[in-house]
């Protein structure tokens, strides 16, 4: 592997696991620093542990990303630490109920979804960009989900929280895009992660059924998209939403 990431300082939140612990092992992989936030602490554990094994430079942080005060102070505990911060990922994320109409579905859960995947992804951006806001440059990837674009039914809280950080996307970029910090998503369709192991077979065949490659992406694939994405030379794109969904996008 070259060193693309070479001297670069990356957060990567839900880094223990998913999406989040891949990106993070190929950032590692190219030479990057990694921060890796996830509020999972066994599993945080486990995933450090793998990527001493690989020679990864990684540092774990406890933080439940709709928690203020503790994204607020692990952000700014990775700047103490390594004198800046580059990239951030924000792959920290719930899927909450699935197969299950607005009629049934209980505001509770609807609150936790926006708190996690909406509030969860406000926080690390307000907090990151604080920070990266004094180098004026840095990259910035927020995970959506197809369902954000599309709407999903049956997932009515996931859906609608992660149209929002469609919009956060969208608005955050242009408040910066006058610096070299750059703020973009990613709309990825259903991957084949932990994330889907309680989903109901009908709702998972649904989603399949509506991706024309027939088939699940993977975490790797996805690694490489948001490599591609938080890379220096992509320089000339903010706020945009990238796909990765095996053609089921059509916009
Ligand atoms: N897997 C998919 O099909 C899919 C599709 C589209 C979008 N996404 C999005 O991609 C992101 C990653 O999903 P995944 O499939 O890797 O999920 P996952 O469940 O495999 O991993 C998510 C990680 O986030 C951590 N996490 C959850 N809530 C947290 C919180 N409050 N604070 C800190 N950490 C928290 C978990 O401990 C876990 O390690 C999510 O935002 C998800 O919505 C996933």
């Amino acid at each position: 592997m070259n060193e693309r990431f070479g001297n670069k300082i990356a957060i990567i939140t839900g880094a223990a696991g998913g999406i989040g612990k891949a990106v993070a092992l190929r950032l590692g992989q190219e030479g990057a620093t990694v921060a890796l936030f996830d509020f999972n602490q066994i599993l945080l554990q486990q995933t450090l542990t793998e990527f001493e094994q690989q020679h990864i430079k990684a540092k774990g942080y406890q933080v439940d990303i709709s928690n203020e005060e503790q994204v607020e102070n692990s952000v700014s505990q990775v700047k103490k630490e390594f004198g800046r911060i580059d990239i951030l990922i924000n792959s920290a994320g719930i899927v909450g109920p699935t197969s299950t109409k607005i009629t049934e579905y209980a505001t509770v859960e609807f609150d936790k979804l926006y708190e996690v995947n909406l509030k969860g992804s406000f926080l690390i951006t307000k907090y990151v960009l604080q920070e990266m806001k004094q180098l004026g440059m840095g990259r910035l990837l927020l995970i959506s989900s197809v369902s954000g674009k599309e709407g999903n039914p049956g997932m009515v809280g996931y859906s609608a929280s992660k149209a929002g950080v469609i919009g956060l996307v969208k608005g955050v970029a242009k408040e910066f895009a006058d610096t070299k910090i750059t703020v973009n998503g990613l709309a990825p369709a259903v991957i084949k992660t932990p994330m889907n192991d309680n989903t109901s077979k009908e709702q998972l065949d649904y989603m399949t059924a509506k991706i024309p490659m027939k088939r699940l992406g993977t975490v790797e694939e996805v690694a490489a998209m948001c490599c591609f994405i938080v890379s220096d030379e992509n320089s000339f794109s903010t706020g945009f939403i990238y796909d990765i969904s095996g053609g089921r996008a059509t916009y």
